[in-house]
């Protein structure tokens, strides 16, 4: 627990999980702070200046690297911002990790080592990534090609992990703990892609495609080397079959199972996301 009267620091505090954890913290009258490179005042990973007038006065952070802890220099990173959180008094600091990860384990052993109150949510793939990252353009188009085949992989939900991040920053008991979650089910990508096309109304195709295939798509799209890259290591590096098990750690939390991709779905076709 923190000391409620200062700000939490979230880091990413606009994105998928950290405007989850604000809206959470601050529906409970909790002050927030976001940090992001349009916050005032500005965070950004790339600029060292803009670590410490962002830590000033916070009582706690929530610590969600952009763009993925699997990018070069990413461990490094989190391991500087944690020494400085820990030298300016701020030690109660909870990392938001990715599951079978080399270099996301890397960064948990560096938040370790900075010396301070730790909390790690080592997190399997996030069910938003089919609504809000870089997935959503392919299903509007009715076709999604990915080079994995028929890996389980564990969907866990943004809004778990937000009440898992909100529990642990708000409740004691969490310091030192590394909590794994994943959802409930194991399912493949073609086998989460039927359900939002069921879900939506719609017919989508899922296609698993080679690498090369995959890179030479990316490309001709026009997105950055760093995101083709990124894209290829997780999905060779993370999908290779080693996440193909489920954990208790959302139960472990938040004392309930965690939601169902079927139920990720059905509310998120009805926003209307996934209409055209
Ligand atoms: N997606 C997955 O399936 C998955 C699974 C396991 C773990 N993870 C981990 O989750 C983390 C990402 O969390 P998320 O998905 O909740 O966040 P996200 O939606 O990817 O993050 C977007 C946020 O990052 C901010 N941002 C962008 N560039 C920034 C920069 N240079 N410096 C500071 N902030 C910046 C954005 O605000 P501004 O644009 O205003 O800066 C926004 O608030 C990564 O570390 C990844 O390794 C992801």
């Amino acid at each position: 627990m923190n000391d409620a009267s200062k700000p939490t620091l979230i880091l990413g505090g606009t994105g998928k999980t950290g405007r989850r954890l604000a809206e959470r913290l601050t529906a409970q009258g909790l002050p927030v702070r976001i940090g992001s490179r349009s916050a005032a005042p500005a965070f950004d990973w790339q600029d060292k200046a803009s670590w410490a007038p962002a830590l000033d006065g916070v009582g706690a952070v929530y610590i969600s690297y952009y763009p993925d802890l699997a990018v070069p220099g990413a461990a490094e990173a989190v391991g500087a911002f944690a020494e400085l959180a820990v030298q300016r008094d701020v030690t109660r600091l909870v990392l938001l990790s990715g599951r079978g990860e080399t270099e996301a384990q890397r960064a948990e052993e560096m938040l370790k080592a900075s010396g301070a109150d730790w909390t790690i949510l080592r997190c399997a793939w996030f069910s938003q990534n089919f609504s809000e990252g870089f997935l959503v353009e392919s299903l509007l188009e009715g076709e999604v090609a990915l080079p994995v085949g028929n890996v389980g992989e564990p969907f866990v939900d943004a809004d778990d992990i937000a009440e898992a991040a909100f529990v642990v920053l708000t409740e004691p008991g969490h310091v030192g703990q590394l909590y794994e979650l994943t959802g409930p089910r194991l399912m493949s990508f073609a086998d989460a892609v039927a359900e939002i096309g069921r879900a939506a109304g719609r017919s989508i195709r899922y296609i698993r495609i080679s690498h090369a295939e995959f890179t030479a798509a990316v490309v001709t799209q026009q997105l950055p080397a760093e995101f083709v890259w990124l894209i290829n290591e997780l999905f060779t590096e993370v999908l290779d079959g080693r996440n193909e098990s489920l954990t208790d750690g959302v139960q472990r939390v938040l004392g309930r199972a965690p939601k169902d991709f079927s139920a990720y779905a059905t509310e998120t076709a009805a926003s209307g996301i996934w209409s055209n």
